[in-house]
């Protein structure tokens, strides 16, 4: 949440920073600005509220000369989206400016403390308060910014990322982070700092990921010097990323978000390299491999996500049971911490994060490490903080995903998921071989039946036209279908804002069909596996209402196509895949859904691609 950016080096800062922010836009839109020291001696601060766009607008006839800045792109968490509460912000003075992903959780009682000593606020974020507090370290201890950020960091509780440069030193910018992502790109005689790689892979592929409490001081023409909020110095490795420019843009597509959804039997295939071999019928993930004795004796899985990702983990549920007959409990992140949750030393604890950086996920990893349990990551960003704060892990390999709502992730997730149940199915022989083989042979297929149904596009684009003006939705699924209801409702709600709910098919009976009248369309998953009759015998209790039914059926199927009003075929699978299947032409159905409301399908109103704040 909340998108920063910062350039020192040799060339003119602003294009670079608005460039970034451009870049940066899908983990906050609300408001954007920009903070340029320049060689007169001046600190311009230009901030606005609405999009990137809006800002640079703003810029048109501003002095933005210089060759150091810092940049920000907001979701709000403290005060409403304003130009008074976009960031940067300036201290009293005028002489520092601070950008600020993250929560300040005692900034209440640090505000009083400062107001107590005369200073007064422009803004209610909790990050103006970080600002003033430096300043205030600053002159009361007669110190540089360094450590007029040392002093501050160690009185504030919460999480940050943060990038502050000064009037007067346009040399240097000071950045630190704690529980939100910073990362730092080198270049020749150039210095970039960022929330994630995405603005600076244009210029270099050499970064460097900040850990907990570390403070970059970054100078001009200097390496950059690390040390921790409590003075202790540091160094850091370069990092290589492997990460292509073209991989950031839409590549002819209208939207990220179908740019990914058509990526995926590349994105699929990408997963499954070096990882599923059908010449030798084997499936090597080293993360389970190096660790078999902590799999294979596991009393239980725990899987641990939120969103798209804990859907996911539903699927997971279902595949670790029926393949390799361990016990599986999936959880909210953000309800797991919270409660008193038994946590045995012999557990597995899964946990599943596109960006690595969701923050209930990483306070749930804290606490079932210091339980004992050994964790292992399912991740889509190379080098974030979940995979660096877990005992094993898989990478989705999917390239960065941008848009808001998920799509190419989840399917990756479905399939790491799958390969990591066949692996440890096999080695504990809780799949027989023959059906082993079977299996793999079957999952190497997957990414050319997505191909397949990809090409039913204009099909689901015409359905799309006759659905979108409905106020609610139901989906429908059982077993493996009913987490692909819940991911299909998802992804309506946040890119259309139709209200959509995704319910096990039996439990309509239980109270949601009562909702059921011809307004009311029923998007059912009736694919032909072991739950066929039951959700056929459903379909007709909705019919028997009035529903308006979509089902999306196998393609050999004969009898839901004469029940249901419309149908969406998809290619047989295996009961256990059939989760990366079904949920391509809900994803396409809710994209073109959006786009027919003209909703902002990228960008969807009130969310971010990151949630790195509790
Ligand atoms: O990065 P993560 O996978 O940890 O994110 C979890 C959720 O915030 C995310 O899946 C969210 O629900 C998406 N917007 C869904 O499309």
């Amino acid at each position: 949440m909340c998108g920063i950016v910062g350039y020192i080096g040799y060339r003119e800062a602003y294009p670079i920073l608005i460039k970034g922010l451009y870049r940066l836009e899908y983990r906050g839109y609300d408001s954007a600005g920009i903070a340029l020291p320049n060689r007169q001696n001046e600190l311009n601060v230009y901030k606005v509220k609405g999009r990137v766009s809006d800002l640079d607008e703003f810029c048109k006839n501003k002095d933005v000369s210089g060759t150091i800045g810092i940049a920000h792109t907001r979701w709000a968490t403290h005060g409403e989206p304003s130009n008074n509460n976009a960031h940067p912000h300036y201290s009293q003075s005028e002489t520092l400016a601070l950008i600020h992903n993250g929560i300040i959780e005692n900034y209440a009682t640090l505000k009083e403390q400062l107001i107590r000593n005369g200073y007064t606020f422009q803004s209610s974020t909790d990050t103006e308060v970080l600002v003033q507090l430096i300043e205030y370290m600053k002159i009361l201890n007669k110190t540089d910014l360094c450590t007029a950020v040392q002093m501050a960091l160690n009185q504030v509780v919460g999480a940050y990322a943060i990038a502050v440069v000064e009037e007067n030193n346009p040399d240097l910018i000071i950045a630190a982070r704690k529980s939100s992502p910073l990362v730092l790109g080198i270049g020749e005689k150039e210095t970039f700092v960022a929330s994630d790689a995405s603005p600076i892979i244009e210029y270099t592929n050499r970064v460097i990921y900040l850990e907990d409490e570390d403070i970059a001081v970054i100078k001009r023409n200097a390496p950059v010097k690390f040390v921790t909020i409590g003075n202790v110095e540091k160094t850091h490795e370069i990092i290589k990323l492997e990460m292509s420019l073209s991989q950031l843009e839409k590549g002819g597509y209208p939207h990220f978000m179908l740019k990914e959804i058509f990526e995926q039997p590349r994105t699929l295939r990408d997963c499954m390299r070096g990882r599923v071999n059908v010449d030798c019928n084997n499936v090597i993930l080293s993360g389970i491999l190096d660790n078999r004795e902590r799999f294979f004796n596991a009393r239980r899985i725990l899987i641990l996500a939120c969103g798209t990702s804990w859907h996911a983990g539903l699927v997971g549920e279902y595949l670790f049971e029926e393949l390799c007959r361990i016990p599986v409990e999936v959880e909210y992140s953000s309800e797991f911490r919270y409660r008193h949750p038994v946590i045995f030393p012999d557990d597995i604890v899964i946990t599943i994060s596109q960006s690595g950086e969701t923050a209930d996920t990483l306070a749930a990893i804290d606490l079932v490490r210091k339980a004992g349990a050994f964790v292992y990551g399912l991740c889509n960003v190379v080098g974030s903080s979940i995979p660096r704060n877990t005992d094993s892990g898989s990478y989705t390999h999917v390239g960065p995903e941008i848009g808001v709502a998920s799509t190419k992730a989840f399917t990756a997730q479905l399939m790491v998921l799958s390969m990591m149940a066949l692996c440890i199915g096999r080695e504990k022989k809780t799949i027989p071989e023959p059906r082993f083989i079977e299996l793999l042979q079957e999952l190497n297929s997957i990414p050319d039946k997505v191909e397949q149904i990809l090409k039913t596009n204009d099909k689901i684009k015409e359905l799309s036209n006759i659905f979108t003006y409905a106020h609610n939705f139901i989906y429908l699924g059982r077993g493996y279908s009913y987490p692909v209801a819940l991911e299909g409702a998802l992804k309506l709600k946040e890119i259309s804002y139709i209200h959509a709910e995704g319910y096990p098919a039996a439990e309509m009976k239980h109270g949601p069909i009562a909702l059921i009248d011809n307004e009311m369309p029923v998007v059912a998953i009736a694919t032909n596996n072991g739950t066929y009759e039951k959700v056929i015998s459903n379909i007709q209790e909705i019919k028997a209402r009035n529903g308006r039914v979509i089902a999306v059926v196998s393609q050999d199927d004969t009898t839901v196509k004469n029940i249901a009003d419309y149908v969406i075929e998809i290619p047989s699978t295996e009961e256990c895949f059939d989760p990366i299947l079904a949920i391509i032409p809900l994803q396409l159905l809710s994209y073109h859904i959006a786009v027919n409301k003209k909703r902002n399908v990228d960008m969807p109103r009130n969310l971010a691609k990151s949630v790195t704040v509790e």
